[in-house]
Parts: structure tokens; C-alpha cells; sequence
């Protein structure tokens, strides 16, 4: 596990945008593992930027999300597609075929979540995945408790994880209960692993992964298993 410390934020995104800038000039047909809340916002603009400037293409990358809210549809403002359309798809040459993520309003959960995994499979799997991290040290919404041996999978959101994304809804709506999630094994079969997390608030969560074991109480601790996996991080 490598441990990066950055002194802005600016920084951080643009370390990390560089990572995913050699995985695409190395492999132009990566399978990237693409996250979504605050914390990547600086990332994908810096990785938008790379591709105006032509340094990278996505003509021939795939990109598989972490995760999706049940419930909520692919055109709504709350959900993570619409963040990604807005923050890296809409702006890139990726063709729309090769974007996948899970669909939250899927009448049967269980069949999208085998259906997501078997995509993943089916593309050779996920050559470089990007992790943020919740304070409780959710990865994905593998919350808590989640098994490490669990794969892409419907979750019941933790009451603290409602309330640290209830900044992204607007007013009178709430956080939906469940969300589709890859399991802790989904993300740990990534080839590599970049996680991301700034600011004040993620310090104790970040102090956790180097200070404790690994145990299934805290989802991130399972990375120290990971051959392949970089912490950038500041605050
Ligand atoms: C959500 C996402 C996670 C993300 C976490 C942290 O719960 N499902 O993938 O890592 O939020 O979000 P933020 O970056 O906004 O702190």
C-alpha cells in the first residue's frame, strides 16, 4: 500500500488523473472502475482536461460504476449516472456502450447485481478502480459488516452515510434507503487500486487503515490486503 500526501486538493486530483493517464496510454482498452460523491469532483476535471489537450482518448476504455441508489432513475439529478454524464462522460470521446453502471430501477436487484458482475467479467475485468472513502470507511456503500467476499449486491445505507451524502439531495428529499453496490471481492479484483480522500473529516478514517487490522467492521481495511493499492490523501 502506498501512502501519497498532498497538500491541496488540486494536487491530489491531479496525481490521481495522472495514474489513470498512464493506464490509458499504456492499455487505450482499460476496464476503469470509476467513484462518484465530492472528493473525485477535481479528478475528473483534471482527466477532462488530458483529453482536450489530447493526451488521452477513451475511444476504446470501458468504465464500470462503484454503485448506484435504488429507486432512483438514470436521468435524475440525484443519481450517479447523471453525476457521471455530467462530471466526465459528457465531456470525453468513451463510446456510451461501454459505459456501465448498475441500473437502480431494475424491477429484479438481484438480477442486475449477477448481470453487473457478469459484465465486468466479461470485459476481462476492472484494470484500475478509483475508491473514495466514507468516514465510517465504507468503500463503494460496502458498508460495515459487508463480507469480504461479497460481490456487486443490494445494500441498506447506514443512517451516518444518509446523512453525509444528504448534502447532495435537495431539500425535502431524502437519501434513498438502498443502493446497489460491487462487493468488497468486486473491488479487491481490480489489477489496481487508487483511493482518494481529503479533508479534515477523513483523517480518523484514514488513521484506522494504517492503526488497525483487517476486519470486516471496517470495509477499507480489506485494501491492505491489495497488492496494487495507492492512498492519496490530505487535508
Ligand atoms: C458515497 C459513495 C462512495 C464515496 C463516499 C464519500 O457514499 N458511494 O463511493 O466514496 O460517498 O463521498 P465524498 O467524497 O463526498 O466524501
Amino acid at each position: 500500500m502506498t501512502w501519497l500526501e498532498v497538500k491541496t486538493y488540486e494536487e491530489m486530483s491531479k496525481m490521481a488523473a495522472t495514474i489513470f493517464e498512464k493506464q490509458l496510454r499504456e492499455k487505450p482498452h482499460s476496464v476503469l472502475g470509476l467513484a462518484t460523491g465530492g472528493t473525485p469532483i477535481g479528478f475528473y476535471k483534471e482527466l477532462v482536461q488530458c483529453y482536450i489537450k489530447g493526451d488521452i482518448s477513451f475511444e476504446e476504455a470501458s468504465t464500470f460504476n462503484l454503485d448506484e441508489y435504488v429507486g432512483v432513475g438514470s436521468e435524475e439529478a440525484t443519481s450517479y449516472h447523471k453525476y457521471m454524464q455530467e462530471h466526465l462522460f459528457n465531456h470525453v470521446n468513451i463510446p456510451r456502450e461501454n459505459v456501465y453502471l448498475p441500473d437502480g430501477l431494475a424491477t429484479n436487484l438481484e438480477k442486475e447485481c449477477a448481470r453487473y458482475e457478469q459484465q465486468i467479467e466479461q470485459k476481462g475485468g476492472i484494470d484500475l478502480q478509483l475508491l473514495g472513502i466514507g468516514v465510517n470507511g465504507h468503500i463503494g456503500f460496502n458498508e460495515p459488516g459487508t463480507s469480504f467476499q461479497s460481490r456487486t449486491h443490494v445494500v441498506e445505507l447506514a443512517d451516518k452515510t444518509k446523512q453525509d451524502n444528504a448534502k447532495y439531495f435537495p431539500e425535502g428529499k431524502s437519501v434513498p434507503e438502498l443502493a446497489i453496490t460491487m462487493g468488497i471481492e468486486t473491488i479487491m479484483m481490480a489489477k489496481q487500486i487508487v483511493l482518494l480522500a481529503f479533508g479534515e473529516n477523513k483523517i480518523e478514517t484514514l488513521n484506522r487503515i494504517k492503526e488497525q487490522g483487517i476486519s470486516e467492521d471496517f470495509p477499507a481495511s480489506c485494501l491492505k490486503k491489495h497488492p496494487h493499492v495507492t492512498i492519496i490523501y490530505g487535508s
